[in-house]
């Protein structure tokens, strides 16, 4: 199976599926010399951990990352680093039914269609638990770019048709919902409520800013800044939106209203209004980045539907097992590492962009 890496020079391979025996990830291009430890990662990964509130799936699970490789005394080798955690809480008698019928909204029908076959034990890779891989090499490029001044604040902005109405950075991770607005949180979690009730389950977006880019980051054409989020954020399981500084919105505007003046504050260039999340031309401005991810209600419900099994019959089902009512909460810190392994893989591209850079790196 193609298409588990990720990144040009920050590399990222995940690997494992749900019910394995473990789940990582390798990250090669990782520079030498980065302070590095396992508590770093486990801080990220503590975020996506399932069982923390009634709205994840009450399938407790440890996920403690082991590194394998790549630090030493403390600090990256620039050698591949190896990441694990070990599936500890595995049932996959949950999941048999599954081996069954296709899952509406799931990977099932399209993973036989394509392989013929499929691990279908909590979903194999098309598992949540596959975004642990890319929690942890997140962690890793997060804290290189902290060290830059470079810094993510990422959050629940609307849960359902519960959006939020105000901003305190603070209140992030004051809820389980990891919204920025109490008031808002205490809605969304009535809401959740009512859709747990229903045995259905419900979407949400997500909206990540990121403060301290410096001008200039990313490639023209292919590997423009914004292409290249778009793509590492709709990688993500049940991302089906992704939009930029206005995003949709700007198709209804003006341009008087949508370009971004610029003006000289103190001796430098700056935009007076940032319509455009922080990228022009696929290269950052020096604004802060804004995106948006929008994500789709958990395909796994109880409530009966209709579907087809393997032998061709039109069935109808109800999921049992453990799946979360809503996606959000847990995708929140997964969008963060996308983010972060993206702007990193895009830092390091920039090094050999002039002449200049390379002069002042190598000539005595
Ligand atoms: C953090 C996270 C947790 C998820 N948990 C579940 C879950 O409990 N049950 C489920 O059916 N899907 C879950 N998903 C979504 C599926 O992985 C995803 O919908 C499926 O692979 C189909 O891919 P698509 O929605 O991108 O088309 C989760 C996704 C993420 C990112």
């Amino acid at each position: 199976m193609a298409g588990s890496t990720f990144g040009n020079i920050f590399k990222i391979t995940t690997w494992g599926e749900s019910h394995g025996k473990g789940i990582g990830v390798v990250i090669d291009g990782c520079p030498a010399g980065l302070e590095l430890s396992e508590t770093d990662i486990q801080i990220y990964l503590n975020r996506r951990k399932p069982g923390q509130s009634k709205y994840s799936t009450p399938r407790k699970e440890d996920d403690a990352v082991e590194i394998l490789s790549g630090v030493f005394e403390g600090k990256t080798t620039g050698t591949p680093i190896s990441l694990v955690v070990f599936n500890k809480n595995q049932k996959s008698k949950d999941y048999s039914e599954i081996a069954s019928y296709y899952r509406p909204g799931h990977a099932d029908y399209t993973f036989d269609e394509k392989y013929g076959f499929r691990d279908y034990r909590g979903g194999g890779r098309s598992s949540g638990r596959e975004t642990i891989g890319r929690v942890a090499a997140g962690a890793v490029a997060a804290k290189l770019l902290k060290q830059l001044g470079i810094q993510f604040t990422t959050y629940a902005k609307s849960i359902g048709p519960v959006e939020i109405t105000s901003f305190d950075a603070s209140q992030i991770m004051e809820n389980p919902l990891y919204m920025p607005d109490a008031k808002a949180a205490e809605k969304a979690s009535a809401f959740l409520e009512e859709c747990m009730k229903n045995q259905d389950s419900a979407g949400g977006i997500i909206e990540c800013i990121v403060e301290g880019v410096p001008v200039g980051i990313g490639d023209p054409v292919f590997e423009k800044l914004d292409a290249n989020l778009a793509k590492a954020i709709l990688s993500i399981g049940a991302v089906k939106g992704f939009e930029i500084g206005d995003g949709f919105a700007v198709a209804a505007s003006m341009g008087s209203t949508n370009n971004d003046s610029f003006a000289m504050t103190d001796n430098s260039i700056q935009k007076l209004t940032n319509h455009s999340g922080g990228v022009l031309g696929g290269m950052t401005d020096g604004s802060p980045i804004i995106f948006r991810a929008a994500i789709k209600p958990t395909p796994s419900i109880a409530a009966m539907q209709k579907t087809v099994n393997k032998s061709g019959e039109e069935i109808e089902i109800s999921i049992k097992g453990r799946h979360d009512p809503i996606i959000v909460p847990r995708a929140v810190v997964v969008v963060e590492a996308m983010a972060a392994l993206t702007i990193l893989d895009a830092l390091l591209m920039n090094m050999t962009a002039k002449v200049d850079n390379i002069c002042s790196f190598y000539k005595k």
